[in-house]
Protein backbone atom coordinates (compact mmCIF):
# COMPACT_ATOMS: atom_id res chain seq x y z
CA UNK A 1 0.00 0.00 0.00
CA UNK A 2 1.31 3.12 -1.11
CA UNK A 3 0.09 6.66 -0.55
CA UNK A 4 0.92 9.09 -3.29
CA UNK A 5 3.64 11.94 -2.21
CA UNK A 6 1.36 14.49 -3.55
CA UNK A 7 -1.22 13.30 -1.59
CA UNK A 8 0.89 14.04 1.60
CA UNK A 9 1.74 17.45 0.14
CA UNK A 10 -1.60 18.47 0.21
CA UNK A 11 -2.76 16.99 3.35
CA UNK A 12 -3.41 20.14 5.94
CA UNK A 13 -1.00 19.21 8.66
CA UNK A 14 0.31 20.43 11.83
CA UNK A 15 3.10 19.93 13.90
CA UNK A 16 4.04 19.72 17.64
CA UNK A 17 7.76 18.50 17.73
CA UNK A 18 9.72 20.85 15.58
CA UNK A 19 13.14 23.25 17.37
CA UNK A 20 13.20 26.78 16.65
CA UNK A 21 16.72 26.78 15.55
CA UNK A 22 17.06 23.10 14.33
CA UNK A 23 14.30 24.22 11.22
CA UNK A 24 16.49 26.55 9.89
CA UNK A 25 17.02 25.55 6.30
CA UNK A 26 20.48 24.60 4.96
CA UNK A 27 20.30 27.44 2.34
CA UNK A 28 20.07 29.87 5.52
CA UNK A 29 22.45 28.31 7.13
CA UNK A 30 24.73 28.31 4.64
CA UNK A 31 24.26 32.20 4.53
CA UNK A 32 24.50 32.78 8.08
CA UNK A 33 27.62 31.11 8.01
CA UNK A 34 29.65 33.02 5.18
CA UNK A 35 28.30 36.02 7.10
CA UNK A 36 30.45 34.64 10.37
CA UNK A 37 32.82 32.85 9.30
CA UNK A 38 33.95 29.56 12.07
CA UNK A 39 33.16 26.22 13.02
CA UNK A 40 30.00 25.77 10.84
CA UNK A 41 30.86 25.43 6.84
CA UNK A 42 29.25 27.43 4.47
CA UNK A 43 29.90 25.14 1.40
CA UNK A 44 26.67 22.80 0.90
CA UNK A 45 28.41 19.51 0.82
CA UNK A 46 30.62 20.40 3.96
CA UNK A 47 27.18 21.52 5.68
CA UNK A 48 25.62 18.53 4.75
CA UNK A 49 28.73 16.80 6.40
CA UNK A 50 28.26 18.92 9.93
CA UNK A 51 24.61 17.47 9.68
CA UNK A 52 25.77 13.79 10.15
CA UNK A 53 26.17 12.66 13.56
CA UNK A 54 26.99 9.95 15.85
CA UNK A 55 24.58 10.48 18.65
CA UNK A 56 22.85 13.30 20.59
CA UNK A 57 25.59 14.86 22.25
CA UNK A 58 27.72 15.37 18.59
CA UNK A 59 24.52 16.84 17.25
CA UNK A 60 23.96 19.24 20.60
CA UNK A 61 27.33 20.62 19.74
CA UNK A 62 26.36 21.26 16.21
CA UNK A 63 23.18 22.98 16.88
CA UNK A 64 25.09 25.51 19.68
CA UNK A 65 27.58 25.78 16.74
CA UNK A 66 24.14 27.04 14.28
CA UNK A 67 22.79 28.79 17.27
CA UNK A 68 25.93 31.60 17.49
CA UNK A 69 25.59 32.60 14.14
CA UNK A 70 22.38 33.88 15.48
CA UNK A 71 23.54 37.00 16.36
CA UNK A 72 21.05 39.82 16.48
CA UNK A 73 17.06 40.50 16.78
CA UNK A 74 17.00 41.03 12.97
CA UNK A 75 19.03 37.25 12.44
CA UNK A 76 15.96 36.14 14.79
CA UNK A 77 13.00 37.75 13.12
CA UNK A 78 14.29 36.24 9.33
CA UNK A 79 15.13 32.97 10.80
CA UNK A 80 11.84 32.47 12.43
CA UNK A 81 10.18 33.67 9.03
CA UNK A 82 12.09 31.51 7.20
CA UNK A 83 11.23 28.51 9.02
CA UNK A 84 7.32 29.25 9.09
CA UNK A 85 7.40 29.82 5.36
CA UNK A 86 8.60 26.60 4.79
CA UNK A 87 6.43 24.91 7.37
CA UNK A 88 3.60 26.92 5.01
CA UNK A 89 5.08 25.54 1.89
CA UNK A 90 4.28 22.10 3.04
CA UNK A 91 0.73 23.07 4.36
CA UNK A 92 1.56 22.91 7.39
CA UNK A 93 -1.62 24.88 9.02
CA UNK A 94 -0.20 25.03 12.58
CA UNK A 95 2.95 24.47 14.89
CA UNK A 96 4.05 24.28 17.77
CA UNK A 97 7.86 25.51 17.78
CA UNK A 98 9.86 24.60 20.52
CA UNK A 99 12.20 27.80 21.62
CA UNK A 100 15.43 27.60 23.36
CA UNK A 101 15.73 30.89 24.81
CA UNK A 102 18.63 30.35 27.23
CA UNK A 103 20.64 29.22 24.53
CA UNK A 104 19.61 32.76 21.94
CA UNK A 105 19.90 35.49 24.54
CA UNK A 106 22.89 36.99 26.04
CA UNK A 107 24.15 40.29 26.83
CA UNK A 108 23.76 41.37 23.45
CA UNK A 109 20.59 39.90 22.37
CA UNK A 110 18.28 40.65 25.60
CA UNK A 111 15.07 39.00 26.63
CA UNK A 112 13.01 41.25 25.09
CA UNK A 113 14.67 41.98 22.07
CA UNK A 114 14.26 38.25 21.16
CA UNK A 115 11.22 38.36 22.13
CA UNK A 116 10.34 41.03 19.96
CA UNK A 117 11.88 39.23 17.20
CA UNK A 118 9.99 35.89 17.56
CA UNK A 119 6.76 38.04 18.04
CA UNK A 120 7.09 40.03 15.07
CA UNK A 121 8.04 36.66 13.06
CA UNK A 122 5.06 34.97 14.35
CA UNK A 123 2.36 37.61 13.38
CA UNK A 124 4.32 37.73 9.84
CA UNK A 125 3.88 34.25 9.43
CA UNK A 126 -0.05 34.29 9.90
CA UNK A 127 -0.52 37.41 7.84
CA UNK A 128 1.54 35.90 5.06
CA UNK A 129 0.73 32.18 5.24
CA UNK A 130 -2.06 31.79 7.55
CA UNK A 131 -0.02 29.61 9.74
CA UNK A 132 -0.55 29.64 13.10
CA UNK A 133 2.40 29.45 15.24
CA UNK A 134 2.32 28.40 19.27
CA UNK A 135 5.60 28.24 21.31
CA UNK A 136 7.09 25.85 23.71
CA UNK A 137 9.89 27.15 25.53
CA UNK A 138 12.26 24.67 26.62
CA UNK A 139 15.09 24.18 29.05
CA UNK A 140 18.64 22.87 27.75
CA UNK A 141 19.00 20.19 30.35
CA UNK A 142 22.83 20.50 29.81
CA UNK A 143 23.03 23.90 31.13
CA UNK A 144 20.98 22.45 34.48
CA UNK A 145 19.74 24.50 36.73
CA UNK A 146 20.56 27.97 35.91
CA UNK A 147 19.10 27.57 32.80
CA UNK A 148 16.49 26.22 33.88
CA UNK A 149 15.98 29.31 36.12
CA UNK A 150 16.30 31.60 33.28
CA UNK A 151 13.83 30.01 31.00
CA UNK A 152 11.29 29.80 33.56
CA UNK A 153 11.95 33.46 34.37
CA UNK A 154 11.59 34.41 30.37
CA UNK A 155 8.26 32.52 29.87
CA UNK A 156 6.77 33.60 33.30
CA UNK A 157 8.19 37.35 33.67
CA UNK A 158 7.28 38.58 31.04
CA UNK A 159 4.17 38.75 28.05
CA UNK A 160 4.73 36.24 25.45
CA UNK A 161 1.77 35.94 23.00
CA UNK A 162 1.58 32.58 21.17
CA UNK A 163 3.30 30.85 24.41
CA UNK A 164 1.58 27.75 25.03
CA UNK A 165 3.98 25.26 26.84
CA UNK A 166 7.11 24.71 28.72
CA UNK A 167 9.84 21.51 27.20
CA UNK A 168 13.01 19.70 28.53
CA UNK A 169 15.17 19.14 25.34
CA UNK A 170 18.96 18.24 25.31
CA UNK A 171 20.46 15.15 26.75
CA UNK A 172 17.86 13.18 29.12
CA UNK A 173 20.87 10.63 29.60
CA UNK A 174 22.06 12.29 33.06
CA UNK A 175 19.75 14.44 33.18
CA UNK A 176 16.56 13.09 35.30
CA UNK A 177 13.77 14.50 35.09
CA UNK A 178 12.62 15.53 38.48
CA UNK A 179 16.07 17.82 38.08
CA UNK A 180 13.33 20.49 36.96
CA UNK A 181 10.53 19.55 39.16
CA UNK A 182 10.94 23.31 40.63
CA UNK A 183 10.61 24.89 36.69
CA UNK A 184 7.72 22.86 36.05
CA UNK A 185 5.67 23.36 38.71
CA UNK A 186 5.97 27.28 38.53
CA UNK A 187 5.32 26.89 34.72
CA UNK A 188 2.47 24.60 35.14
CA UNK A 189 0.73 26.99 37.90
CA UNK A 190 1.19 29.67 35.67
CA UNK A 191 -0.78 27.61 32.74
CA UNK A 192 1.97 26.09 30.39
CA UNK A 193 1.34 22.91 29.40
CA UNK A 194 3.83 20.34 30.27
CA UNK A 195 5.63 19.24 27.53
CA UNK A 196 9.34 17.40 28.30
CA UNK A 197 11.54 15.20 25.75
CA UNK A 198 12.16 11.94 27.49
CA UNK A 199 12.80 8.45 26.45
CA UNK A 200 14.51 9.28 23.95
CA UNK A 201 18.36 8.19 24.55
CA UNK A 202 17.31 6.83 27.55
CA UNK A 203 15.16 3.91 29.27
CA UNK A 204 11.23 4.07 30.24
CA UNK A 205 12.28 5.41 33.90
CA UNK A 206 12.77 8.83 32.09
CA UNK A 207 9.35 8.38 30.78
CA UNK A 208 7.63 7.51 33.96
CA UNK A 209 9.78 10.44 35.57
CA UNK A 210 8.75 13.22 32.98
CA UNK A 211 5.02 11.80 34.01
CA UNK A 212 4.97 12.27 37.36
CA UNK A 213 8.05 15.16 38.76
CA UNK A 214 7.15 16.83 35.57
CA UNK A 215 3.45 16.48 34.92
CA UNK A 216 3.95 15.88 31.32
CA UNK A 217 0.76 16.25 29.04
CA UNK A 218 2.56 15.05 25.74
CA UNK A 219 6.21 13.90 25.71
CA UNK A 220 8.71 14.94 23.18
CA UNK A 221 10.19 11.48 21.51
CA UNK A 222 9.03 8.60 24.51
CA UNK A 223 10.08 5.91 22.09
CA UNK A 224 11.18 3.61 25.15
CA UNK A 225 8.02 3.15 26.39
CA UNK A 226 7.86 0.45 23.97
CA UNK A 227 9.68 -1.36 26.37
CA UNK A 228 7.38 -1.03 29.55
CA UNK A 229 3.97 -2.59 29.30
CA UNK A 230 3.09 -0.87 32.17
CA UNK A 231 4.06 2.55 30.64
CA UNK A 232 2.41 2.01 27.10
CA UNK A 233 -0.88 1.01 29.19
CA UNK A 234 -0.46 4.25 31.81
CA UNK A 235 -0.10 6.64 28.38
CA UNK A 236 -3.33 4.81 27.14
CA UNK A 237 -5.34 5.25 29.79
CA UNK A 238 -4.10 9.16 30.41
CA UNK A 239 -4.12 9.37 27.06
CA UNK A 240 -1.24 11.14 27.07
CA UNK A 241 0.42 11.16 22.98
CA UNK A 242 3.90 10.62 22.12
CA UNK A 243 5.32 13.16 19.39
CA UNK A 244 7.85 10.64 17.52
CA UNK A 245 10.13 11.89 15.40
CA UNK A 246 11.36 8.75 12.80
CA UNK A 247 14.26 10.25 10.86
CA UNK A 248 15.74 11.83 14.08
CA UNK A 249 15.93 8.52 15.99
CA UNK A 250 18.16 6.92 12.84
CA UNK A 251 20.17 10.39 12.45
CA UNK A 252 21.27 10.31 16.51
CA UNK A 253 21.47 6.33 16.19
CA UNK A 254 19.00 6.54 18.92
CA UNK A 255 17.49 3.40 16.36
CA UNK A 256 19.76 1.49 14.22
CA UNK A 257 17.11 1.85 11.29
CA UNK A 258 13.74 2.96 10.09
CA UNK A 259 12.44 -0.76 10.35
CA UNK A 260 13.57 -1.25 13.63
CA UNK A 261 11.84 2.05 15.11
CA UNK A 262 9.76 0.92 17.76
CA UNK A 263 6.23 3.04 16.37
CA UNK A 264 4.55 -0.21 15.14
CA UNK A 265 4.34 -1.33 19.03
CA UNK A 266 3.48 1.96 20.15
CA UNK A 267 0.61 2.53 17.60
CA UNK A 268 -0.78 -1.55 18.02
CA UNK A 269 -0.43 -0.98 22.33
CA UNK A 270 -2.71 1.71 21.42
CA UNK A 271 -0.48 5.33 22.34
CA UNK A 272 -1.01 8.27 20.30
CA UNK A 273 1.16 8.67 18.41
CA UNK A 274 2.27 12.21 16.07
CA UNK A 275 4.31 12.60 13.69
CA UNK A 276 7.07 15.37 13.94
CA UNK A 277 10.47 15.94 12.25
CA UNK A 278 12.50 17.71 15.50
CA UNK A 279 15.30 19.64 13.26
CA UNK A 280 14.37 18.62 9.86
CA UNK A 281 16.95 20.69 7.85
CA UNK A 282 19.51 18.98 9.84
CA UNK A 283 18.52 15.11 9.83
CA UNK A 284 17.79 15.99 6.05
CA UNK A 285 13.96 15.64 6.15
CA UNK A 286 10.59 17.63 6.06
CA UNK A 287 7.34 16.40 7.97
CA UNK A 288 6.14 15.48 4.43
CA UNK A 289 8.75 12.90 4.33
CA UNK A 290 7.93 11.49 8.29
CA UNK A 291 4.32 11.35 7.03
CA UNK A 292 5.51 9.11 3.64
CA UNK A 293 8.07 7.07 6.15
CA UNK A 294 4.82 6.83 8.69
CA UNK A 295 2.45 5.56 6.19
CA UNK A 296 4.61 2.74 4.95
CA UNK A 297 6.04 1.32 8.16
CA UNK A 298 2.22 1.81 9.42
CA UNK A 299 0.73 0.45 5.70
CA UNK A 300 -1.52 3.37 5.95
CA UNK A 301 -4.31 4.22 2.90
CA UNK A 302 -5.06 7.91 2.56
CA UNK A 303 -7.83 7.70 5.69
CA UNK A 304 -4.68 6.39 7.78
CA UNK A 305 -2.35 9.30 6.99
CA UNK A 306 -5.05 11.59 7.15
CA UNK A 307 -6.45 10.23 11.00
CA UNK A 308 -2.55 10.89 11.64
CA UNK A 309 -2.55 14.30 10.95
CA UNK A 310 -6.33 14.71 13.05
CA UNK A 311 -4.44 12.44 15.73
CA UNK A 312 -2.02 15.50 15.88
CA UNK A 313 -4.58 17.94 15.57
CA UNK A 314 -6.38 16.30 18.33
CA UNK A 315 -2.92 16.33 21.01
CA UNK A 316 -2.07 19.66 20.34
CA UNK A 317 -2.65 22.57 22.63
CA UNK A 318 -4.72 24.53 19.64
CA UNK A 319 -7.28 26.91 21.24
CA UNK A 320 -11.09 24.70 20.04
CA UNK A 321 -11.69 27.39 17.65
CA UNK A 322 -8.83 25.78 15.64
CA UNK A 323 -9.47 22.60 16.67
CA UNK A 324 -12.71 22.61 14.88
CA UNK A 325 -10.95 24.53 12.04
CA UNK A 326 -8.08 22.25 11.79
CA UNK A 327 -10.13 18.85 11.84
CA UNK A 328 -12.70 20.69 9.32
CA UNK A 329 -9.64 21.12 6.56
CA UNK A 330 -8.52 17.49 7.02
CA UNK A 331 -11.49 15.98 6.62
CA UNK A 332 -12.56 17.94 3.56
CA UNK A 333 -9.32 17.34 1.57
CA UNK A 334 -9.45 13.60 2.79
CA UNK A 335 -12.73 12.85 1.28
CA UNK A 336 -11.50 14.99 -1.41
CA UNK A 337 -8.12 14.26 -2.47
CA UNK A 338 -6.76 15.89 -5.50
CA UNK A 339 -6.43 14.38 -8.93
N1 LIG B 1 16.97 19.75 20.72
C1 LIG B 1 16.87 19.69 19.40
N2 LIG B 1 16.71 18.45 18.98
C2 LIG B 1 16.72 17.66 20.09
C3 LIG B 1 16.60 16.27 20.34
N3 LIG B 1 16.46 15.39 19.34
N4 LIG B 1 16.66 15.83 21.61
C4 LIG B 1 16.83 16.71 22.59
N5 LIG B 1 16.95 18.02 22.42
C5 LIG B 1 16.88 18.49 21.19
ZN1 LIG C 1 13.17 17.45 20.08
Amino acid sequence: MTVSKSFIAGLPKVELHVHHVGSVSQRVVAELASRHPGTVPSDPAELARFFVFDDLSHFIRNYLAVVDLIKTGDDVRFITYEVAADMAAQHIRYAELTVTPYISINDELPAEAFLEAIEDARQAAHRDHGLELRWIFDIPADFGIPAAELTASVALDHDVPGLIGFGLGGSDLGYPRSMFRDQFDRARAAGLRSVPHAGETTGPQSVWDALTSLGAERIEHGIAAARDQNLLGHLVEHRIALDVCLTSNVALRVVSDLDHHPIRELVAAGVTVTINTDDPPMFGTDLNNEYAIAARLLELDMRGVADLALAAVDASFASSLSKVALRAAISSYAAMPPP
